[in-house]
């Protein structure tokens, strides 16, 4: 009763939550998902995690991730309550750590739907991080350089990342996040697109590659229209 009580006030605190966007200049009229905006301002877009991955709503301040327009790549901002479970992985700041995924960490994917490439970013307020390339699931590049720095201040952290525009697949148009953190039974997989609560099958756990899920990103929304992503050598 009273868990149920908790997720209905969590759910009714956070309506259409998921994202907004900010717009970078101040002259700027404030615009919705989908609302024009001059051809050429660049504006920051921000999204709160406020699901598990199968859609109960979480019970904690929600992770922020920000992207921002930057020059040698896109600007991926975190706040997040430090949760310090688990305890930070054995492996330098600042360097790629595999199995990140393990730890407390927060990630976001890019994906061409078309072609099923994707790019995961793995951000650890400990300082690691893990970059990957996949194409419909199967790995094809893991832990590419990524600058990357996290500040850990009591119950919070915040994390800036520069993801080099040579990482994301040509044609990006769907984006996923997640945020995970926890030990044991108490490890809590978080979702900005979470799966919806009836389509979960019997016996299924949280699976990030669920490439359907993914929803609308544009690159565009970030950098200006009149900005085209630059061919990747890393993709050709
Ligand atoms: C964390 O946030 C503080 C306050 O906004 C900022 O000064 C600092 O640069 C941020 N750290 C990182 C690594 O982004």
């Amino acid at each position: 009763m009273n868990t149920l009580f908790a997720v209905a006030f969590i759910a009714a605190c956070f309506p259409d939550f998921a994202h907004h966007f900010v717009l970078s200049s101040e002259s700027a009229v404030f615009s919705d998902h989908g609302a024009k905006f001059p051809r050429s301002e660049t504006r920051q877009v921000e999204y709160k995690i406020v699901n598990t991955w199968n859609s109960i709503p979480v019970l904690h301040a929600p992770v922020t991730i920000t992207f921002k327009p930057g020059v040698q790549g896109l600007v991926m901002e975190v706040n997040s309550l430090f949760f310090d479970d688990p305890p930070a992985p054995p492996g330098e700041p600042g360097k790629p750590f595999d199995g990140l995924w393990d730890y407390e960490v927060v990630e976001s994917f890019f994906l061409n739907s078309a072609t099923r490439n994707y790019l995961e970013v793995e951000v650890c307020p400990h300082g690691q991080h893990l970059v990957l390339l996949l194409s419909a699931g199967d790995c094809i590049e893991k832990g590419l350089p990524l600058t990357f720095k996290a500040d850990i201040n009591g119950g919070i952290w915040n994390g800036t990342a520069i993801i080099p525009w040579d990482y994301f697949p040509p044609g990006v148009d769907k984006m996923n996040s997640y945020a995970i953190h926890g030990s044991g039974i108490g490890r809590m997989y978080e979702a900005l697109y979470p799966i919806p609560q009836e389509e979960i099958k019997e016996g299924q756990g949280p699976n990030f590659h669920l490439l359907e899920y993914f929803k609308d990103f544009s690159l565009k929304d970030i950098m200006g229209e009149d900005w085209n992503q630059p061919p990747s050598d890393l993709w050709s």
